[in-house]
């Protein structure tokens, strides 16, 4: 099959833009041997205060602060990640305060909000465009993050917060926390090393990684890097059945749990900063793994990709993109898919209940990250109409968000509007660009340990206790 591109340039930790080169042994941080991390509870005290012990967790918070939008414990399939106990995410703040005592510092910044900035100097501009680019004015790119803006966390005091846990139940599995990783394509164009290197960091979280069918790599050497990590599988869906159903009973074998299903971009949107470009990567033959190495997809080529990569581009183009769908069509994908499946893109609380009424296990709240529709609604502000929406209609479709996830914050303010967990996009490809699989762990590592210190800041112990009464808006 035709093998992805390299990018013309390469995460090699050059200073720029803030960025810093990782330290020479490792690109991300290994434990120092002394003083050590403390463990627990029982501890020495770190940066994040005294480690005194505490008694049984009891009940926090008032009646208000209670979640009754949070759908109930869905029966749902076996359990896939095997989260037996919670992760102190914190931890990682001492780690970073505790290797500044060797003259260490975090291979690159720590700021989510940043990172684009500092990937910039990573990426050659046509990777940097496609990452960082949305729909025409960038009018709901923007929008999606002034939602998270104007909405405030408002802090509990007293609330015996510092023991945490973050576990969240998703569609029947125990994630270690209310966080997945948003479908990426075509990787390979930030990093080389492209969509199993993502998956490696996300496994050795317990993160799950949702794999595009834009994958600049198969998605079984996907399934490969991920190892025993949770991983789902999104669909672009292709307009040839056979196609279709033959990479989804690929990704079922590779041990795919969940279906994504993308609607909002069956054909691309007006994007100004690849067209100035010209810069598309799929006619390059660049996000194409997944297809090109199916064997329903070659069927159709009279030469193969590796013969004839402008042919194989060409049934691409016409199998992938400018066909939509109706409601309608769903039941064939409950056919060719017995796990849960989930609609991404949802964004009108009619189209929720739509998908409820269909059996959809669960939709993400997205808007792709504003590169779809521009002057569309900010997905958060979106949010709290589903969620209103499908708990009026007793629904127990589960509610997963997406776009302008940058903070530990956001996190818990998607979690207090009525999202079960969310999907971090850009920020982890940034990470990839900075420094490969370890950029990624930063990354999300960084983001986990936000969440789980702001989750105890705010007076909660666990993603279930947020309410829409732990947020104020401002206009
Ligand atoms: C470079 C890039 C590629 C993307 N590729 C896909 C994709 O292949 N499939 C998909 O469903 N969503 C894709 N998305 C959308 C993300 O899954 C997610 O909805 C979006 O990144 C959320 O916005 P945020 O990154 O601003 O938080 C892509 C987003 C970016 C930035």
């Amino acid at each position: 099959m035709n093998e992805p591109q390299q990018p013309s340039t390469t995460a090699d930790g050059t200073t720029a833009d803030g960025t810093r080169q990782p330290p020479p042994a490792a690109a991300e941080f290994t434990a120092p041997a002394e003083p050590t991390v403390p463990a627990g509870p029982a501890g020495p005290a770190g940066p994040a205060g005294p480690g005194e012990p505490h008694g049984p967790a009891e009940p926090t918070g008032s009646p208000e602060q209670s979640a009754p939008h949070n759908p109930p414990e869905p029966t749902g399939p076996t359990e896939q990640t095997g989260q037996t106990a919670p992760v102190e995410f914190a931890d990682y703040q001492n780690e970073i305060y505790l290797h500044g005592l060797q003259g260490q510092i975090p291979p690159f910044t720590t700021d989510a909000t940043a990172l684009g900035a500092s990937a910039r100097a990573h990426l050659d501009a046509g990777a940097f465009g496609y990452v960082a680019g949305a729909a025409g004015s960038g009018a709901t790119h923007r929008a999606n993050r002034e939602a998270f803006d104007r909405r405030r966390l408002v802090p509990r005091m007293l609330t015996d917060a510092t023991h945490r846990d973050l576990r969240t139940r998703v569609l029947g599995s125990t994630l270690p926390a209310p966080l997945l990783l948003a479908p990426i394509g075509v990787q390979s164009i930030v990093h080389p090393d492209g969509e199993p290197a993502t998956a490696r960091a996300a496994a050795s979280l317990g993160v799950p990684t949702i794999l595009s069918t834009a994958s600049s790599h198969t998605l079984e050497q996907v399934a490969e890097a991920a190892g025993d990590g949770p991983r789902w599988f999104q669909l672009y869906w292709p307009n040839d059945d056979e196609v279709c159903a033959s990479i989804l009973a690929r990704a079922r074998r590779a041990g795919y749990s969940t279906l994504v299903v993308t609607l909002d971009t069956w054909t691309l949107a007006w994007r100004p900063q690849d067209l100035d470009q010209a810069y598309l990567p799929f006619i390059r033959g660049i996000g194409t793994a997944i297809p090109f190495s199916d064997p329903a997809f070659r069927a159709g080529l009279a030469r193969s990709p590796e013969e004839d990569l402008r042919a194989a581009v060409l049934r691409w183009v016409a199998t992938f993109t400018g066909t939509d769908r109706s409601w309608d069509r769903l039941p064939f994908l409950r056919r060719h898919w017995d796990g849960p499946i989930v609609l991404k893109g949802i964004q009108h609380p009619g189209d929720a209940l739509r998908a409820a009424e269909a059996g959809m296990d669960g939709i993400v709240v997205s808007n792709h990250g504003g590169r779809q529709v521009d002057g569309a609604v900010a997905s958060l502000d979106a949010l709290p109409r589903v969620v209103e929406a499908l708990d009026r209609a007793g629904s127990r479709t589960e509610v997963l968000f997406d776009s302008g996830v940058r903070t530990g914050s956001d996190v818990l303010k998607a979690l207090a509007l009525g999202a079960r967990a969310v999907l971090l996009g850009r920020p982890y490809a940034y990470g990839l660009a900075h420094a490969g699989e370890a950029g990624v762990r930063h990354v999300l590592r960084s983001l986990l340990a936000e969440l789980d210190l702001t989750l105890g800041l705010t007076g909660h112990r666990s993603p279930a206790e947020l309410g829409p009464d732990d947020l104020w808006e401002h206009p």
